[in-house]
C-alpha cells in the first residue's frame, strides 16, 4: 500500500441524524421574551428550532442518530472499535455520554469518550477518528455531534435563547484501503477569547451553589458581536487553508457545509471565499444553532436531498466556543 493510501484509507460509510419532534417557532418565542419573528429572521435567518422532550437527553438524540448511521453503513454496533461523542451538553459531567451511547447501542467492544470543542466538535471528532483509522489502531469508529442546548439556555435572555436548538448527527468511519475520504483538515483554537462564549458555572472554578444558581451562571453566555467577527475570520481562513492544502479551488467544491449559526455569517464567509450561493448548504432556518450537531445534521440532509453525490468534493467549516474552529475537505 502506498503512503498516500495509508493516510487516506478512511471512508465515511454511513451518516445519520435525529432532531426532537417538538418545534419551537419564532412566533412562540415572541410570547416568552421581548423579541419578534422579524428581528430573529433578519438578524439570523432562523425560523424555528427543535426542543428535546422531557426524558430525552443528549445520549438519547445521539443514539437515534447513531442507529441511522450504522444502518446506512450496514455495520453492527458490536463491530465498533471506538465511539466519540462531541458535545457541550453531556448527560452528566461524568461518566462520558459516549459510554451511555455505547450501552444503548450494545457496542460491546468499543472504547468510548467525549470530546469537547463546542460547535467545532464534529470536525474535531472526524479528525480524531480518522487519525485512529489512518494509524491502523482501529477499523470502525463512530463519531457523533449531539446537543441538548435547551438545557443550558437562559430562557429569559433574548440575546441567546432565540439562537439555539437540540439535535444530533453521526457518522461511521471505516478503514477502506484506497479510499480518499478526508483530503485535508485544519483545526485551530484561541483560548485568549475563552470568555466571549462560555457557560461559567458548574465546573471546578465555580461549582454549583445556591448563589451560583441565583446568579444564573449555569447558562450559556455570549458576546454575540465578538463571536460573529471571530467566526467569520477564523472560518474563512481555515477554509482557504484546506483548499490550498488539497490543491483545490472553490469552484472544485460541489457542496459547502458551514456551521449553521447565522445566515449573515454564512453569507459573509461565502462571499469572502468567492462561492456561489447554490454551493452553500443551509438548514439553520429549521434547526437554529445545534452546536456540535450542526454540520453533522446538515451533512446528513445534504446527502438525503441529493446535494452530494459520489465523487463530489465537500468543504465543511465550523467555529465555536474555546475559541475553536476547523475546516475539512472530503471526497465523497
Ligand atoms: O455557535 C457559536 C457561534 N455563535 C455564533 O456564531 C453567534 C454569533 N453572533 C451572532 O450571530 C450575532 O451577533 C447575533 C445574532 C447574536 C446578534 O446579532 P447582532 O446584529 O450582532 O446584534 P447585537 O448583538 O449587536 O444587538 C443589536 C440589538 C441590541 O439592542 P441595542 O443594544 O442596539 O438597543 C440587542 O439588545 O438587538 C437587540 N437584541 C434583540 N432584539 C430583539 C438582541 N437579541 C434580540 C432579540 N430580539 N432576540
Amino acid at each position: 500500500m502506498s503512503e498516500e493510501n495509508k493516510l487516506q484509507g478512511c471512508a465515511i460509510t454511513g451518516v445519520g441524524s435525529y432532531v426532537p419532534e417538538r418545534i419551537l417557532a419564532n412566533a412562540e418565542l415572541e410570547s416568552m421574551v421581548d423579541t419578534t419573528d422579524e428581528w430573529i429572521t433578519s438578524r439570523t435567518g432562523i425560523k424555528q428550532r427543535r426542543i428535546a422532550a422531557e426524558g430525552e437527553h443528549t445520549s438519547t438524540l445521539a443514539t437515534h442518530a447513531s442507529r441511522r448511521a450504522l444502518a446506512q453503513a450496514g455495520l453492527d454496533a458490536a463491530e465498533l472499535d471506538l465511539i466519540i461523542v462531541a458535545t457541550i451538553t453531556p448527560d452528566m459531567p461524568f461518566p462520558a455520554t459516549a459510554c451511555l451511547v455505547q450501552k444503548e447501542l450494545g457496542a460491546t467492544k468499543a472504547a468510548a469518550f467525549d470530546l469537547e470543542a463546542a460547535c467545532s466538535g464534529f470536525i474535531y471528532a472526524l479528525e480524531v477518528g480518522r487519525a485512529f483509522i489512518a494509524s491502523g489502531i482501529y477499523k470502525n469508529v463512530l463519531i457523533i455531534g449531539a446537543e441538548k442546548l435547551s438545557s443550558i439556555i437562559d430562557w429569559e435572555d433574548r440575546n441567546t435563547c432565540v439562537l439555539f436548538g437540540d439535535g444530533a448527527g453521526a457518522a461511521v468511519l471505516q478503514r477502506r484501503d484506497g479510499a480518499r475520504g478526508v483530503l485535508a483538515t485544519r483545526l485551530g483554537s484561541d483560548g485568549n477569547k475563552a470568555d466571549i462564549l462560555a457557560m461559567p458555572g458548574g465546573g471546578c472554578r465555580q461549582p454549583a451553589t445556591v448563589d451560583s444558581v441565583n446568579e444564573r451562571i449555569h447558562f450559556l453566555k455570549m458576546e454575540g458581536r465578538e463571536v460573529y467577527k471571530a467566526a467569520v475570520n477564523a472560518m474563512t481562513a481555515a477554509a482557504k487553508e484546506v483548499l490550498e492544502t488539497s490543491g483545490l479551488s472553490i469552484e472544485d467544491i460541489q457542496c459547502i457545509i458551514p456551521h449553521q449559526a447565522n445566515q449573515r455569517i454564512i453569507s459573509a464567509i461565502g462571499s469572502r471565499l468567492g462561492a456561489r450561493e447554490d454551493q452553500v448548504f443551509v438548514n439553520l432556518q429549521k434547526y437554529g444553532n445545534t452546536s456540535a450537531a450542526s454540520v453533522a445534521v446538515a451533512l446528513d440532509e445534504a446527502l438525503q436531498t441529493g446535494k452530494i453525490k459520489r465523487g463530489d468534493k465537500i468543504l465543511i467549516i465550523a467555529f465555536g466556543a474555546g475559541l475553536t474552529w476547523g475546516a475539512t475537505v472530503l471526497e465523497w
